[in-house]
């Protein structure tokens, strides 16, 4: 038996986002995250900006979250990285970061797939919280990712639908850019839509009859609306750009919360949980209340800490691992297209 207390140091660096935390068993003691702005100058994630910004990051982030902690390296059991999906030079940061100072303190390292953290991040322990009965349904959402997942059990998991083509993040952020919005604009659309009508403007939904996303078809007849309508009046975007983030808004979010009602009808599973960064937003938040209500779903959002990319949920995925005894070797190698 290892000896107890478990602390795992996690660490997450698959996108733009440094991220250290350290758990206690099942509890988070920290979950210290860096962002990086240098990528809104060029309106996406630059990979080789990311990764270079991952090397400056990683040593403060990672001493941070120790120190939040009120631990010292030493009383460490383990480490957790990101092994994959994401980009293979950001990655790289945080896997040989991991492997060197697992080395060093003498400890195991564990390898995480960034998707099953997404959805382990539900079991995060908080006083007072419940965490989601097997099996459940997850819809990840990110600015990279749009999966229906259904979980039987901590690390039995299977894709029952996915984007064909853009996530819904990028579908925000490409709308966002459309009408001019700085990078990422999710959450920009989000505050000008609670200021406006929904139904103000329709957008043709994809017929896609199982329960698999496409959003590159809304993106383009998007693109070509607003230029419609510009060529019209120059001064449509800022006379109406609530009703356009509205009404953009709520068609993305209607063709997740459509997949998902579809996908609880077809495996009778009614306990619904939600991940990924695109959980922030205000509108797909209330119509998954809204549908837990109309259909007796057991709905299950994090904190929002949890949702967006973050350590946390390496920590508490390694910590399950730890306990089941599934450690990496020394020679393991990030995997970008790392499956479920
Ligand atoms: O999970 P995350 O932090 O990173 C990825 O793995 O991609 O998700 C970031 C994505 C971005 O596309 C961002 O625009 C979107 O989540 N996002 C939002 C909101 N907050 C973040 N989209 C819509 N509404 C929001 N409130
Ligand atoms: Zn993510």
């Amino acid at each position: 038996m290892a000896k107890e207390p478990i602390f795992i140091l996690g660490i997450e660096s698959s996108c733009d986002d440094t991220s250290a935390a350290v758990s206690r068993g099942e509890f988070m003691l920290s979950n210290v995250t860096a962002g990086q702005e240098v990528h809104r100058l060029y309106g996406g994630v630059v990979p080789e900006l990311a990764s270079r910004a991952h090397q400056q990051n990683i040593l403060p982030v990672v001493d941070t979250a120790i120190k939040k902690a009120g631990i010292q390296k030493e009383d460490l059991s383990a480490i957790a990285f990101t092994r994959g999906p994401g980009l293979m030079g950001s990655l790289l940061v945080g896997t040989s970061f991991a492997k060197a100072f697992a080395l060093g303190l003498q400890i195991p390292l564990i390898e995480v797939n960034h998707m099953q953290a997404h959805i382990l991040a539900h079991f995060i322990r908080e006083e007072g919280k419940a965490v989601p009965a097997f099996p459940f349904l997850c819809l990840t959402v990110s600015g990279g990712h749009t999966q229906i997942v259904r979980v039987d059990d901590l690390f039995e998991m299977h894709i029952i639908g996915e984007t064909i083509d853009d996530a819904a993040g990028e579908a925000f952020d490409k709308a966002a850019k459309i009408i001019g919005l700085p990078y990422p604009g999710g959450p920009l659309i989000d505050q000008y839509a609670k200021l406006g009508n929904p139904d103000a403007f329709g957008f043709p939904h994809p017929r896609i009859p199982d329960l698999n996303f496409s959003f590159s078809g809304l993106k383009t007849s998007f693109l070509y609306f607003i230029e419609a309508r510009l060529r019209l009046d120059s001064g449509f975007v800022e006379e109406r750009r609530n009703d356009i983030c509205a009404s953009i808004q709520h068609t993305i979010v209607s063709i997740l919360t459509d997949k998902l009602i579809l996908a609880s009808r077809q495996t009778g599973i009614r306990t619904i949980a939600l991940a990924g960064g695109v959980s922030a937003n205000s509108g797909l938040r209330n119509a998954l209340q809204e549908q837990a209500s109309k259909m007796g779903w057991d709905l299950f959002i994090p904190k929002f800490e949890y949702c967006t990319d973050n350590a946390a949920m390496i920590a508490i995925t390694g910590y399950h691992k730890f306990m089941r005894g599934e450690f990496s070797s020394q020679g393991i190698a990030p995997a970008p297209r790392y499956q479920i």
